[in-house]
């Protein structure tokens, strides 16, 4: 099976995490960059007036895989949106993706979501929560969950969990 991970990270946290799971798995991993300077700003404007922002690789990197197994945040109940182009070519060119996101807590919609935006379900998604890695008390806002950055030994605890995960179920 030809496996492809695809991330994107805003402040850092989904990169090393996806960065420790193509380790661990020896996959291919390409990080998704964008052309103009990400800002709170442009996140808030492409949420409400639905941009796609342009990326860099070409979504047609994905053509010659058995599964993309995207890692990257969610914004507003959302996958990160420089994730768009890439589920927009999903959506004309149907192929198999799981979705791995270090998010902030819960996200119940988003599997739905992602059916919404490709057209079809994804094969896995895995949501990880920064606010479990945060004490109770104070209870976590999402400022403190925003500024959070996981240490090397979350990372890897986190990653090694979810390869197990994605093994244990077949996906990979
Ligand atoms: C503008 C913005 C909106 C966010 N919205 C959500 C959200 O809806 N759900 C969630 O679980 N986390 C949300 N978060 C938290 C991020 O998903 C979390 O901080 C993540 O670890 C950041 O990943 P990164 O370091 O790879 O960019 C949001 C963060 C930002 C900056």
């Amino acid at each position: 099976m030809k496996l492809l991970i695809m991330s994107y990270s805003y402040t850092g946290n989904n990169e090393i995490f996806a960065k420790s799971i193509a380790e661990k798995l020896n996959m291919e991993h390409i990080c998704i960059t964008e052309n103009k300077k990400r800002t709170i700003g442009t996140i808030i404007a492409d949420f409400v007036l639905h941009r796609t922002p342009q990326t860099e690789p070409s979504p047609q990197v994905m053509s010659d895989y058995d599964l993309i197994i995207f890692v990257a945040p969610v914004w507003m109940g959302q996958p990160a949106f420089p994730l768009r182009p890439y589920f927009n070519e999903l959506k004309k060119h149907p192929q198999k993706y799981a979705y791995i996101s270090l998010s902030g807590y819960a996200n119940p919609e988003l599997p739905s979501k992602l059916k919404h935006i490709t057209g079809y379900e994804a094969t896995k998604v895995i949501e990880l929560h920064i606010a479990d890695l945060l004490p109770p008390e104070p209870k976590p806002t999402p400022q403190t969950i925003s500024k959070y950055r996981l240490n090397e030994q979350e990372v890897n605890t986190l990653a090694k969990q979810t390869v197990s995960k994605l093994k244990e179920e077949r996906i990979i």
